[in-house]
C-alpha cells in the first residue's frame, strides 16, 4: 500500500519521455506488421514472443487497435493497409459466426472495426461492428438485467456477469448512435446499472464475476475467476472497473458513476506497491515475489485520463498526475525497447495465474499480453494529443 505522499514523491514523466516511448512503440508495431499483417498475435507471449493466431480468441481486436494507433502516430499507409486487411478478417469472423458465442464483442470489434470506421469511413468496419453489436444483444438476460459473459445462454452454471464487460458496452452505445435505434444503449444502461450495483464491494474493491438466480434474476454471490480468491481484488478487474466507470459516465451522464469511479480508483491507487507497478492481485504488496500485471496499470491510466476530462479541476489534476506517475513506472519497468527483446510492447503482464482458490487456467504469467500492449499505446497517445477515443 502507498500513501498519497509516497505517490506524489514518484517522478512525473517528461513530455520527451512520453513522445519517445510512443515513437518506439509505433516503430515496433510497424516492424511487427511484417509478422502479423493479415493474422494476429496470440493473447499472450511465451518467453516474451507472440505466436500467431487466426482471429478465434477474445483478444485480436487489441492488435488491430495498436496498428490504428501506430497509424495515427506516423501516418504510414502500410499500417492502414494492415489494419484494413484485419478488418476483413473481423467481418468474416462475425459473418461466419466463428467463436463469437461470448460477450467480448466490444473488445474484439471496437478498437478494430469501430476505429476503422472512425478513421477511414470503412463500410466493412461499420458492418462488422454492427453485426457484433447485434450478436452481443442476444446475450442479454432479462432476469437479472445483464449480459451473460460466457457459456450457453441456458446454462444455469454460467448465469453471471463479469466486471470486464463494462468495456464491451461502448460498442452498444456506438451502435445506437449509428443506427438511431436506442435498444442497444437501453440494454447497455441496464447492464451497467446491474454491474455497478453488485461488483463494487463496501471497501471499494471489486468482484471479478457475479452470479444471479436464473429463475428469479435475484443476486446470488460474487466469485472470482482470475483473481487470487473470491474476496480479493484482482488488479485487472479493478482496472476494468476504473475505465468502465469512466466510460459509463461518459456514455450515460449518470453522476452515480463518478462516485463509483472515485471509489474504485482510490482503492487501486492506495493498494499499489511502492514502485507503482501493480501485482496481479492486490493480495500482494511491496516485496512480494508474485508476478506483476503491467496491463492493469495501463488500463487504469487510460480510465483516469478519460475521467479527468469530466472532473472538477482539482480532482482532474490529481488523477491525471497519478495516471502519469503510474505510466512512468510501467514505462520504466516494462516497456520493450527493441525488436530483439520481444515482439510485444509491454513486458510483465499476467493473463491468468492459477491458485488453489481460483478457477482459471494458468497462462501468460509474467508475459506480454495484447491488451497490455494496446492500452499502453492508448495511454501514451492520450498524453500526446487530444485523442478521439475508439470506445
Ligand atoms: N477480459 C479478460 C481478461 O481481462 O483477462
Amino acid at each position: 500500500m502507498i500513501t498519497r505522499e509516497q505517490l506524489e514523491n514518484y517522478p512525473l514523466p517528461t513530455d520527451e519521455e512520453i513522445n519517445s516511448a510512443l515513437d518506439t512503440a509505433a516503430e515496433l508495431v510497424k516492424k511487427n506488421t511484417d509478422e502479423f499483417f493479415d493474422c494476429f498475435p496470440k493473447a499472450n507471449s511465451e518467453n516474451n514472443f507472440y505466436g500467431k493466431s487466426y482471429n478465434t480468441d477474445w483478444t485480436e481486436g487489441f492488435w488491430t487497435g495498436e496498428v490504428w494507433l501506430a497509424y495515427e502516430r506516423c501516418g504510414d499507409e502500410r499500417l492502414k493497409e494492415a489494419a484494413l486487411c484485419q478488418v476483413e478478417s473481423f467481418l468474416n469472423r462475425i459473418e461466419k459466426h466463428i467463436n463469437v458465442d461470448h460477450h467480448d464483442m466490444g473488445f474484439l470489434y471496437t478498437p478494430s472495426c469501430v476505429a476503422a470506421y472512425m478513421l477511414t469511413g470503412s463500410e466493412k468496419g461499420k458492418k462488422a461492428a454492427l453485426m457484433a453489436a447485434d450478436n452481443l444483444m442476444m446475450r442479454f438476460q432479462e432476469k437479472g438485467q445483464f449480459f451473460q459473459a460466457w457459456g450457453a445462454m441456458d446454462d444455469r452454471d454460467n448465469y453471471r456477469l463479469i466486471i470486464d464487460c463494462l468495456m464491451n458496452m461502448p460498442l452498444l452505445f456506438w451502435a445506437s448512435e449509428v443506427t438511431g435505434d436506442s435498444r442497444y444503449s437501453d440494454k447497455a444502461k441496464a447492464h451497467i446499472k446491474t454491474a455497478m450495483d453488485y461488483v463494487v464491494r463496501e471497501d471499494n474493491s471489486t468482484y471479478h464475476t457475479y452470479f444471479f438466480d436464473p429463475d428469479t434474476g435475484a443476486s446470488v454471490r460474487g466469485v472470482t475467476n482470475q483473481g487470487n480468491r473470491d474476496g480479493s481484488a484482482w488488479a485487472r478487474g479493478q482496472a476494468w472497473g476504473i475505465y468502465g466507470s469512466a466510460l459509463a459516465y461518459e456514455k450515460t451522464g449518470n453522476e452515480a458513476y463518478i462516485d463509483i469511479f472515485r471509489r474504485v480508483t482510490d482503492y487501486f491507487i492506495e493498494h499499489l506497491p511502492e514502485d507503482l507497478v501493480p501485482y496481479w492481485d492486490f493480495d500482494f504488496d511491496t516485496g512480494s515475489s508474485e508476478p506483476r500485471d503491467s496491463s492493469a496499470g495501463v488500463i487504469a491510466v487510460c480510465g483516469m485520463l478519460e475521467m479527468a476530462k469530466r472532473l472538477p479541476e482539482n480532482e482532474a489534476r490529481y488523477y491525471t498526475a497519478a495516471a502519469k506517475r503510474i505510466l512512468k513506472a510501467v514505462m520504466d519497468m516494462c516497456a520493450v525497447e527493441s525488436a530483439q527483446q520481444s515482439n510485444g510492447l509491454l513486458l510483465h503482464g499476467t493473463y491468468a495465474r492459477k491458485t488453489p482458490t481460483n478457477s482459471c487456467h494458468n497462462g501468460g504469467v509474467d508475459e506480454c499480453n495484447t491488451w497490455g500492449d494496446y492500452f499502453y499505446m492508448e495511454a501514451l497517445t492520450r498524453l500526446t494529443k487530444n485523442w478521439e477515443l475508439y470506445w
